[in-house]
């Protein structure tokens, strides 16, 4: 029962796409099983460059059958938007699989998903504005709408009545905005049933048989450890599990099919929207991590922090999640610095402290402890095995993999499927 578990060990934009479409051939299922449109996922074929929110990035192997778990939330507008672009692009996506139990972002989930965040002034979170939060707190709150509610004119109805009731208060109310009609929600929500309807599945039995059946099942996480619900620097967080057991209730499978957890981790750090991050630059350091690296929101074009590598969160990653290997990513874009420091610690309050505190004051207040690492100045770009690289690369490698905790098994000197070093095999 092969089922590995593929998620973001940072903060989110690792490089889960290009890992998990590097896996997509040799896989038969890839299964997104939290989150929704907030993801963005780049993968780059040949001279093609794709950007993908809603579905997973197994979708552009032809032998595998992509699968939305009943974890995502989806917006079916950007679903057929996504499916459409891709469809004239030549691929097919016929394959794909949707559970009747994952929930609707309906369009009242973002409009509160943006008032909010406009009222939270100076303390806003960041969203990404496309009604996550908003429609996970629904779910929560037991007035959510699931794919099968669509074809049910009836119970839909009640259920968006019984959404609205209370938005509409708060909305007119409070936020000076205008009632939303129940009507016509209703039937914009009816408008997707039909189309949706040849994708809607059982997954989870469609899953648990493939594992059954010795088939490979891939769970392709959305966002990062650091950005999950619970274990992550809430709350500048998103409103799901991106960790580990996530896939288990996103999908479910039992804990006991899951056999490699692969957490992918970028060579230096990376966050969007608001929240701590103790190794964060301010200065042409970071100006040149972005530029080098291309560090814009595949989402929301916003321009991505950057900083130095932090371990304290890598070992972090490993313990919450039971990570077996790291997918080290855009090792490339260090190349040229004459050494490249490295976070080994925090300093609280006059303190060494060795793990990530689990007080959030104290994170807030966190000051890296940089180790200096020698840097290397060759293209590494073409390398293909690990003895390619520059000797002072190897060595940040194997540094890397010491401070935080589980094996490198690949790492990714390009945004190719084939600028890839694989060290272990995860097959
Ligand atoms: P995701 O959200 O985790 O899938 O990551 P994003 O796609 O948001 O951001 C990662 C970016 O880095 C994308 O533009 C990828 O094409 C690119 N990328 C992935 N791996 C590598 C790598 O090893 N080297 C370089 N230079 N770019 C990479
Ligand atoms: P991928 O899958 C990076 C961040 C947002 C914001 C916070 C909450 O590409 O790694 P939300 O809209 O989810 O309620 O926003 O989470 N965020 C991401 N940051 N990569 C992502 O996805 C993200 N998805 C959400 O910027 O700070
Ligand atoms: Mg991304």
């Amino acid at each position: 029962m092969p089922a590995l578990v593929l998620l973001g060990a940072q903060w989110g934009d690792e490089g889960k796409g290009k890992a998990t479409d590097l896996l997509g051939g040799s896989v038969d299922y890839v299964v997104r099983y939290q989150g929704g449109n907030n993801a963005g996922h780049t993968v780059v074929v040949g001279d093609q460059k794709y950007a993908l929110h809603l579905l997973p990035s197994g979708i552009l192997s032809p032998g595998c059958t992509p699968v939305i778990g009943n974890g995502v939330v989806v917006d079916p507008s950007v679903l057929f938007s996504e499916l459409s672009g891709l469809n004239e692009r030549g691929v097919d996506t016929s394959k794909l699989l949707i559970s009747g139990n994952a929930h609707i972002i309906t369009p009242y989930n973002v409009t509160v998903d943006k008032v909010t965040e406009r009222f939270l002034g100076k303390r806003k979170i960041g969203t990404t504005g496309r009604g996550i939060g908003p429609t996970y707190a629904d779910k929560i709150n037991r007035v959510g709408i699931r794919v099968q509610d669509l074809y049910d004119e009836s119970i839909l109805t009640q259920k968006v009545e019984a959404a609205l009731d209370a938005k509409n208060q708060m909305l007119t109310k409070l936020y000076n905005r205008r009632a939303i009609a129940v009507g016509q929600v209703v039937e914009e929500l009816l408008g997707y049933a039909d189309k949706l309807a040849p994708y809607v599945a059982d997954t989870v039995l469609v899953l648990n048989q493939a594992l059954d059946d010795d088939k490979v099942v891939l769970f392709e996480g959305g966002q990062g450890t650091l950005l999950d619900i619970d274990h992550g620097t809430y709350p500048f967080v998103t409103s799901s599990n991106p960790t580990a057991g996530g896939a288990c209730t996103g999908a479910g499978v039992g804990p006991t099919k899951i056999s490699r957890v692969i957490g992918i981790l970028k060579a230096y750090t990376t966050r969007v929207g608001a929240g701590p991050f103790p190794t964060e630059l301010f200065d042409e350091d970071g100006e040149a991590l972005r530029r080098i690296g291309g560090e814009r929101g595949v989402t929301t074009g916003r321009d991505r922090r950057c900083g130095w590598f932090d371990a304290v969160i890598a070992r972090y990653a490993t313990r919450v999640n039971g990570l077996t290997d790291f997918f080290l990513t855009k090792l490339d874009v260090l190349t040229g610095w004459e050494q490249i420091p490295v976070c080994v610690a925090y300093e609280i309050d006059g303190k060494r402290v060795e793990e990530l505190p689990y007080s959030q004051s104290d994170f807030h207040h966190a000051k890296p402890v940089y180790e200096m690492l020698p840097g290397w100045s060759e293209d590494i770009s073409k390398a293909k095995s690990f003895s390619d690289l520059p000797k002072n690369a190897q060595a940040y490698v194997k540094a890397l993999e010491e401070m935080s905790g589980a094996p490198i098994s690949a790492i990714g000197v390009g945004p190719g499927r084939d600028e890839t070093i694989e060290i272990n095999s995860f097959l």
